[in-house]
């Protein structure tokens, strides 16, 4: 199909690259696996030259995933995706000496360890930079990726190569060693690279962990004087044990020659751990790169691996993280936000004001009982003081999270001050405002006619983690919706029926970026069902509860099945659909509230005629036990219930909560109730705790 560049159309040019895009791509990953092509080295050179010559006509058509950008070309920042062997978790944080007691308390609990006994723990500085894992193989370094989303990161190899912290070949290593580490960059190379940056007119880097971020995924080439570096604080997927201890793992990786996290202390318990937090940040100021707490791990390996991990973080570490920044200013007004699930939040318009280097104008109240300073029985909160338009406030700033109003200075208050009168009626709909008794938050009753509450859960289906589709930016989205083009997420995909012909006249469009537009949405025909999942704004299911649900049910139809049996008072459906490992019951209720409403029925159902829905493979958990589910019941004498769960998860396993068609082994303990009956009614199989113990030995832990 050759075609001069010189006559054809928008729309004949962007049917051609896609096309030479899939084919060029398919016959170099058939290269790669070893596979025919069907392409001659001479057909695959003129359609690679046929696509260039489009792509220096079209440069706005071109597609982020084309192959002109890898072949032979300077790295461009196209960054191959890479799956971690053992997902990238984040860290629980404490703030203070009683958050510390209760984690002391639960790892005893947990482990069932006397009240007397003191846990060891090590205690380091928590680096304020990008999560990295470097791995190994026969001692080259193989691989190095960025967390992602924690399951899925992008490959910095070549950067971090660069990295003088990084050997890139190392002796004594296992087979197959992942660290994990952090990168950053000095103090005093961020001043150096802003200093720079200012000369040659580019935009400032906010702070160190900022620069790093830029310049590890930066596209441009580099030299190799990036400033960036590296300590190591851990280890992903090993081929064998480095040491039996946090600390003696770490000094193995010194020794190997990877720079690992200063200050590392064995700590015996909460007191010396309080000691060392105290000790670090009276040096804080003199480090030479940032950190933002203290990060406490238990020190014996074995009893990592018995703690193991829930779905965000390890059981065996937290994050001590030092006092957030604050700052005092004047509160302007309140004003009420409608989100995408009708919440009525509070938010401060605040006189500008630097909160750790940051300028904070706005801040959230969180709700109605936080404003009226008593909660909904009436107890006080902050000592019952209210918060009024023009009081002097307290903002806090505490790393990326959104700053929050904290206090307010009652001296300063003026006379003539009027309590806030929270809404009776949602602002944007009228609709009268509701508490839900379980909640301190108020909703708009309006549902899904809403408008304020409609245009938020369309630019939550339209965002980075939804369906993705960049030319529909905020204020785009708006646009349609106010025309009342875009209603519903159907509508988006139906967008190109209405004013496909007239889009690329309207002012701000051209027939580049119209076809552009219309390109992405119909680009996203064709999506995964976690993305659809989290897309649809059911509340409390964010990404991770999404992902969960569609590795659960892999495709939409089973998903949907459940959820209007759910919807419909089927007990069956939401006791399969609560025993999902880490979704509660509060999931389930609001699946099945979301499932009962007509209005949302009929827009998912016009939206999914529009998709083609792609099914999620079951759980990817590697273990000798996964694909079971095991119920445990009665008392365990060996183990605390939380470890049994903790360690059959590690394994693979499932865990449900109570015995569904989905069981498929029940654990037995002392004193067991009417479960074992019913099982056994049920023909699952049943162990006792004995039963429990070899099967865990058999497994390699005992
Ligand atoms: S241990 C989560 N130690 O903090 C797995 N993490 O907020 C155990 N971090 O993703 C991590 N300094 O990238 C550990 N000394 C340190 C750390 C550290 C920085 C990062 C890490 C993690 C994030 C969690």
């Amino acid at each position: 199909m050759a075609m001069d560049a010189e006559q054809i159309t928008v729309e004949q040019a962007m049917q051609t690259m896609t096309n030479l895009v899939q084919v060029l791509k398919a016959a170099a990953q058939d290269y790669h696996n070893g596979v025919p092509s069907g392409l001659s080295d001479a057909e695959y050179d003129a359609q690679l030259a046929q696509l260039r010559r489009l792509e220096e006509r079209f440069p706005d058509l071109v597609q982020t995933d084309s192959p002109t950008r890898r072949v032979g070309a300077p790295p461009t920042g196209l960054r191959p995706k890479i799956r971690h062997p053992i997902p990238m978790l984040s860290l629980a944080n404490a703030y203070d000496e009683g958050d510390l007691g209760e984690f002391d308390g639960r790892l005893r609990r947990f482990l069932g360890l006397p009240g007397e006994a003191i846990i060891e723990f090590t205690a380091e500085p928590k680096i304020d930079g990008l999560s990295v894992s470097l791995i190994y193989e026969h001692g080259r370094l193989a691989t190095a990726a960025t967390r992602g989303d924690g399951s899925i990161g992008e490959s910095v190899l070549d950067r971090v190569s660069a990295i003088g912290d990084v050997p890139t070949q190392i002796k004594d290593a296992p087979d197959f060693l992942e660290v994990r580490g952090e990168v950053y960059m000095s103090k005093a190379d961020f001043a150096a690279l802003n200093l720079q940056r200012e000369a040659a007119g580019e935009s400032l880097f906010a702070n160190p962990r900022n620069a790093a971020a830029g310049t590890l995924l930066r596209k441009e080439t580099v030299s190799d004087e990036t400033g960036l570096r590296l300590f190591a604080h851990g280890v992903g997927k090993l081929s064998e044990r480095l040491a039996p201890t946090q600390y003696d793992m770490m000094q193995r990786l010194e020794a190997m020659g990877i720079a690992i996290t200063p200050h590392i202390e064995i700590c015996l318990g909460v007191g010396e751990l309080l000691e060392h937090y105290h000790s670090i940040e009276a040096l804080r100021s003199g480090l030479t790169f940032d950190i933002d707490g203290i990060v406490y791990k238990v020190n014996s390996l074995d009893w990592q691996m018995r703690l193991g991990s829930s779905s965000q973080a390890p059981r065996w570490a937290i994050a001590h993280k030092f006092p957030a920044e604050t700052a005092w200013t004047r509160l302007v007004d309140i004003s009420i936000t409608v989100g995408r699930t009708g919440a009525l939040s509070p938010v401060a318009r605040l006189e500008p004001i630097t909160v750790g280097g940051v300028v904070v104008s706005n801040a959230t109240l969180h709700n109605e009982d936080f404003v009226r300073g008593r909660d909904s029985a009436g107890a006080k909160i902050r000592g019952g003081r209210d918060i009024r338009a023009g009081d002097l406030v307290k903002v806090i700033r505490c790393g990326d999270v959104i700053p929050r109003v904290d206090d307010v200075d009652l001296s300063k208050r003026s006379e003539a001050s009027l309590p806030f009168t929270y809404p009776t009626h949602c602002p944007s709909c009228g609709a009268p405002a509701r508490r839900v008794a379980s909640e301190a938050a108020t909703y708009c009753s309006g549902g899904p006619s809403c408008p304020a509450r409609n245009l938020e859960a369309l630019k939550h289906f339209v965002s980075r983690q939804a369906f993705d589709i960049r030319g529909l930016g905020g204020r785009t989205i708006e646009l349609f919706f106010t025309e009342g083009r875009i209603r519903t997420p159907a509508d988006i995909f139906s967008l190109k029926d209405g004013i496909g012909e007239t889009l690329a006249e309207r002012k701000g469009w051209g027939e580049v970026s119209a076809a552009k537009l219309f390109n992405e949405i119909d680009a996203r025909r064709r999506i995964t069902l976690d993305r659809l999942l989290f897309a649809l704004g059911i509340r409390h299911v964010g990404r991770i509860a999404a992902e969960k649900l569609a590795r659960h049910f892999t495709t939409w139809d089973q998903f949907s099945a459940t959820a209007h049996g759910m919807a419909q008072g089927d007990a069956e459906a939401r006791s399969n659909f609560e025993s999902i490992a880490g979704l509660g019951g509060v999931i389930a209720e609001s699946v099945s509230e979301m499932f009962a409403d007509e209005a949302f029925i009929a827009s998912s159902d016009a939206l999914v005629a529009h998709l083609e829905i792609e099914a999620m493979a079951p759980n990817a958990v590697d273990g000798p036990l996964a694909g079971q589910v095991i119920v445990f019941t009665g008392k365990l004498e060996t183990m605390t219930r939380a470890e049994a769960k903790g360690r059959a998860e590690s394994l693979g396993a499932t865990i449900g909560v109570s015995v569904t068609q989905a069981t498929t082994l029940l654990v037995v303990g002392a004193d067991a109730g009417s479960k074992a009956q019913k099982a056994e009614a049920k023909g699952i199989r049943t162990i006792d705790e004995d039963g429990w113990q070899t099967m865990l030995a058999s497994h390699g832990q005992s």
